[in-house]
């Protein structure tokens, strides 16, 4: 019953909201996430993308050396992969550029195939093996900036930076100058190659979520009869350590406008440290029951008890006697009917909603149905 639908989400939005927003963008619902909300989001991001982008391939490395006694020696690095990473201090705050997330100290183990050549007189030498390394001290600091793209969040300035502090390599096998060769020749290769990489996986992963937020819909259905509008209204605002993001969030008929009367209202107050808090003005309710009005769908027959009998004067005879005399063990129908959109006022204490009701009870009497009494109630 789409009645029930609404008072679902109505009270689900309830159960959530709570005001500590300053700012209102022109939304109707307001999502502040907190501090401890962006910690969340951070952690998960950084889990995300570790995992869906290890293991993580780098350009083979190429490079010529002179080793003493032995001579030009042509070496080469090969199926150099990232293969694990491991964060243990990570941070993220707003700044006035943008949200900035920064991981400190990251580990990570590469593995990698190595192989050389040299010409000894006649002959060419080759050997080849392979190798691991470990990254250590490898600091990432990405800032973006979030705005609002006509109705949708969109990242802007994209900004990010990989160093690694430095590599310590071990090679399995080779000839005893072969590990001095190696560090000498492609230590900064090796460490220079990580950072840009790194770099270039980031700003693919800041353009998948770009898009991701691009495509948020910007109304959702609910039920045949509703939508809400998801619409993000002015920018984000980023606060001391948390982000506020605006939504319209009226509920509308579902494919057309409709305009909603009432007056701006402010709504919980409550000082609960939460990840997100979500806000909801006195509007959204009545743009919901508005719509609901409208649809013709706040309207209730009940022609059956709870048990799944019909409904007889009998089980009414305790609160209207005369219809019991009158129409003794009769089919009986109660009509209700919503006679006015319900008005719902959101005060401190909670939520208040006035509804008009209006019972009609018909009775089956030898085959007719007579319209016995009319009730009217506002609650
Ligand atoms: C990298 O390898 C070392 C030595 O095998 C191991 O102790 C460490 O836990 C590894 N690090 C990660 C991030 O897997
Ligand atoms: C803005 O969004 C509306 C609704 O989604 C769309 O119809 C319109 O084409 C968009 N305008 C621009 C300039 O992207
Ligand atoms: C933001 O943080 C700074 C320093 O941490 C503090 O001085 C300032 O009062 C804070 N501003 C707000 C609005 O909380
Ligand atoms: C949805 O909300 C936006 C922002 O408030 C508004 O511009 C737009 O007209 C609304 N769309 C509908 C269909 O009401
Ligand atoms: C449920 O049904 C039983 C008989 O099946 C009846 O005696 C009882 O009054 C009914 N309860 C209600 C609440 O109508
Ligand atoms: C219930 O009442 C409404 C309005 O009073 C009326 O349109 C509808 O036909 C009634 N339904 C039944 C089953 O009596």
């Amino acid at each position: 019953m789409a009645l029930m639908k609404v008072m679902t989400i109505l009270v689900l939005l309830v159960s959530v909201s709570s005001n500590l927003a300053q700012s209102n963008n022109g939304g109707h619902i307001w999502i502040l996430v907190s501090e401890t909300g962006l910690e969340f989001a951070k952690d998960y991001l950084i889990k995300k993308v570790i995992t869906t982008t290890l293991p993580l391939q780098l350009p083979d490395i190429e490079n010529k050396v002179k080793i003493p006694l032995i001579g030009k020696v042509r070496m080469g690095l090969s199926n150099i992969q990232i293969d694990a990473v491991d964060v243990q201090s990570s941070k993220i705050k707003t700044a006035k550029d943008g949200i900035v997330l920064s991981v400190l100290g990251a580990t990570a183990n590469l593995s990698m195939d190595w192989s050389y050549t040299y010409r000894a007189s006649f002959f060419e030498i080759s050997d080849h093996g392979d190798a691991s390394v470990e990254v250590k001290g490898m600091d990432l600091r990405i800032t973006a900036t979030l705005v609002n793209d006509n109705g949708s969040l969109k990242i802007v300035s994209r900004e990010n930076d990989c160093t690694v502090e430095n590599i310590d390599i071990h090679i399995n096998g080779g000839a005893s100058w072969l590990y001095q060769g190696v560090v000498d020749a492609f230590q900064k290769m090796i460490i220079s190659t990580v950072e840009k990489t790194v770099s270039i996986k980031i700003v693919e992963k800041m353009k998948r979520l770009d898009s991701f937020l691009q495509s948020l819909p910007k109304q959702r259905k609910i039920d045949d009869s509703a939508a809400v509008n998801l619409t993000f209204t002015g920018n984000p605002v980023l606060g001391n350590s948390s982000v506020e993001v605006d939504i319209n969030g009226l509920f509308m008929p579902k494919g057309d406008d409709i305009k909603v009367s009432g007056s701006h209202s402010s709504s919980f107050f409550g000082g609960v440290k939460r990840m997100v808090t979500i806000s909801v003005e006195e509007e959204v309710f009545n743009s919901a029951t508005l719509v609901y009005f409208n649809a013709k769908v706040m309207h209730l027959v009940i022609g059956e008890t709870k048990n799944g009998s019909i409904l007889s004067t009998s089980d009414w005879k305790l609160i209207l006697p005369e219809l019991y005399k009158h129409y003794p063990d009769n089919k009986m129908v109660l009509n209700m009917s919503v006679t006015s959109p319900p008005a719902v006022k959101i005060t401190e204490n909670g939520i208040d909603a006035t509804i008009q009701l209006e019972i009609a009870i018909d009775v089956q009497d030898s085959g007719e149905v007579l319209s016995v009494a009319r009730i009217s109630s506002v609650c």
